[in-house]
């Protein structure tokens, strides 16, 4: 083999190394001996250093060895572990399927995003003094947990103070943490039924058992809470996923009381109170509890945006200490950077006056919606779920073909998300997004849907 060395921004000893690799790997035979540093670098004119780095690699990665006064050989078992570089076959890249009109009901619209805010405040942090080089606080930047919550005592109404925060990426995250930190209290969740899938997921994946809870007009069924003995209790108590009820405040206390009485564990879930708009946003759980039971899960994805990952819990003191024994090692997920932009962001007032303005600007598309299905579909729906959020939930009023219906919004494009709220029914509800429209496409995108959605009226 005579080995192709030529002037270029690829170090000789990497060009010697990388083609002596492949000749091993296709036709040197265990155990051939290579030719001496000296020789290799009188017949290549290269000097006998740039051999020896070359030497070197390969005897470092095991491809050959040095017998003492012989020189050096091909490693005796290499053809045991050959091909060593396999062929990365070019795959296609896949196709991300194009859709005409996603339904999907928690998103926003990158119109909502303030970016050149946003990339303003990045700026400016990056120019301050962020330590780079070492690990951020595991808990999340106490800075950030400050502003967290004055933001909400002050709006949410919920009792804390920063210690008790963990900045987290996600709901997935946060429940993870709860889960980890419960496993030696409880293996068995109650949750909502119908309810979010995400918690089922995590709490599953983690060895829980679930037990689905039915909801009524007043959320959550106390009566069946009682019955089930469990000793932690998943709520969206100021809006329940999907179905938008709210539970008042009488049977909000007596959820604390049966808590207390049970020595059991709520994760108030407070995903999209902001986005209420017909009234104020109704205060949270927490705040009626003097911080004893209750485990607060918050989000800045329906507001701000999903894609920045931030979401925080709020522990009861008592569960603190075991935290802290657990989550001993490097933990919040959030990018130092975008925790202090944020914690800029909600410092300088622009957090409230961006709720405001999502607020304001979502529940503009809420009623075009609202209009457009009211329009289009008329009495052959009933809309279930209206007034806050980000999607509506309706369901027929009449008997519709669900598969066809599966089957034409496939074929045109439409990606739907199906509900059920009696457990017995495949489907019997669709929660509608709007929040990831531009006004002017909510029209034409219930159009879209009322078409299909007639044809399989049965
Ligand atoms: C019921 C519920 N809880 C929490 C979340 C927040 O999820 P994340 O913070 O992971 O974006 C969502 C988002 O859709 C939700 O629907």
């Amino acid at each position: 083999m005579i080995y192709k060395l030529i002037n270029s921004s690829v170090p000789l000893y990497i060009q010697l190394y990388t083609q002596m690799k492949v000749e091993i790997e296709k036709n040197l035979s265990a155990g051939s001996k290579l030719p001496s540093i000296r020789k290799m670098a009188q017949d290549y004119q290269i000097s006998k250093n740039t051999v020896e780095s070359a030497y070197s690699q390969l005897f470092a990665e095991g491809y050959i060895e040095s017998r003492p006064q012989s020189g050096y050989f091909v490693s005796s078992d290499i053809k045991n572990y050959l091909p060593l570089t396999k062929t990365i076959k070019q795959t296609a890249l896949p196709k991300i399927p194009h859709l005409l009109y996603n339904f999907y009901p928690a998103q926003l619209h990158n119109n909502n995003f303030p970016t050149k805010l946003w990339s303003s405040l990045h700026n400016k942090i990056m120019k301050d003094k962020i330590d780079f080089g070492s690990y951020p606080d595991k808990q999340g930047e106490f800075t950030l947990r400050l502003q967290i919550s004055k933001y909400l005592s002050h709006n949410r109404g919920v009792q804390c103070n920063p210690e008790q925060i963990i900045v987290s990426s996600g709901f997935a995250d946060s429940m993870f943490i709860i889960a980890t930190l419960l496993k030696s209290f409880t293996t068995q969740l109650a949750i909502e039924f119908p309810g979010y899938t995400v918690v089922r997921q995590v709490f599953k994946n983690l060895g829980y058992s679930i037990e689905n809870i039915a909801i009524d007009s007043n959320g959550i069924r106390l009566e069946n809470i009682e019955k089930s003995h469990c000793k932690l209790l998943y709520v969206t108590p100021s809006h329940q996923y999907p179905t938008g009820v709210t539970i008042p405040i009488s049977n909000r206390f007596k959820l604390i009381q049966w808590a207390t009485k049970n020595n059991a564990y709520i994760i108030e879930d407070d995903y999209d109170s902001e986005l209420s708009y017909n009234n104020r946003p109704i205060p949270a759980l927490q705040g009626i509890n003097d911080n004893h039971c209750v485990i607060y899960s918050g989000t800045f994805s329906k507001s701000l945006s999903p894609a920045l990952r931030v979401s925080y819990l709020v522990l009861p003191t008592k569960l603190l200490s075991i935290y802290k024994k657990i989550f001993t090692y490097p933990f919040s997920g959030v990018s130092i950077d975008t925790q202090k932009t944020l914690e800029l962001f909600i410092k300088e007032g622009y957090w409230e006056k961006h709720i405001r303005k999502t607020r304001m600007l979502n529940k503009k598309k809420h009623d075009i919606m609202k209009k457009s299905l009211l329009f289009y579909l008329d009495t052959k729906i009933k809309i279930l779920r209206e007034g806050s959020g980000l999607s509506l939930v309706i369901i027929p009023t009449v008997n519709i073909n669900w598969k066809k219906l599966q089957e034409l919004a496939n074929d045109k494009k439409i990606k739907l998300y199906y509900i059920h709220y009696d457990s017995t029914a495949t489907f019997d509800a669709l929660c509608m997004g709007f929040g990831g429209f531009l006004d002017e496409e909510i029209p034409n995108a219930i159009e879209a849907f009322s078409e299909i959605f007639l044809e399989v009226i049965q």
